[in-house]
């Protein structure tokens, strides 16, 4: 299976490739990514993946992905904004979060995958966790530093890159797509 990832994110290409071994996975060819204007994660995996396909080969997959972290105590923000609300996201996470009660919060994805004949794949994938109060691990990427599975101690950060492959939002939304494509297998 090959499919072309729109994103110009290489942490989300390498955790694409960990979470679909069988698959070839490149990324599109762009640097010119549409600006995410959507109100929804879908409407922007949409704009992305509508992008991939407009500057690639007819006959592969192209996928577009749009995440972000939710925190209950915020009213879930910083969600679609999470990749622009601040030069250092973890920072105001933590800052916003000082005195609230409920740190309790969710990473979500959807992925919009478009098909060689135009056919299209909605998918998505959440994990709930909390927000640590000071950030530890090294591996994944943006909040995993600060971000606590329920029933884990450790952040996504220390749990790491395998770990991620076969629980994150991101590997649960993988999985239905597979499924999806792959019905039988
Ligand atoms: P976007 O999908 O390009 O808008 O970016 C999503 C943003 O949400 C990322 O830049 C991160 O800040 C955050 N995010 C999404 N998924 C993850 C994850 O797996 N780990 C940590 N942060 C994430």
């Amino acid at each position: 299976m090959r499919a072309l990832l729109s994103t110009g994110n290489q942490h989300k290409l390498d955790e694409f490739r960990r979470a679909l071994p069988g698959w070839e996975i490149e990324l599109v060819k762009s640097t010119a990514y549409p600006p995410e204007t959507g109100t929804t994660y879908v409407e922007n995996a949409r704009g992305k993946a509508e992008h991939g396909r407009s500057v690639s080969p007819e006959d592969a997959w192209v996928i577009g992905e749009d995440s972000g972290i939710e925190a209950r105590g915020l009213d879930g923000r910083p969600g679609l904004a999470s990749a622009r609300w601040a030069d250092d996201g973890v920072a105001r996470l933590l800052e916003e979060l000082a005195g609230v009660g409920d740190r309790s919060a969710r990473y979500a994805c959807t992925i919009v995958a478009i098909g060689p004949e135009g056919q299209e794949i909605v998918v998505e994938g959440t994990l709930e966790g909390a927000v640590a109060t000071e950030r530890s691990g090294d591996e994944g990427f943006g909040y995993d530093p600060v971000f606590v599975p329920d029933g884990e101690t450790r952040t996504v950060a220390e749990l790491g890159d395998a770990w991620k492959a076969i629980h994150s939002h991101r590997a649960r939304a993988t999985k239905a797509l597979t499924a999806l494509i792959f019905p039988t297998g």
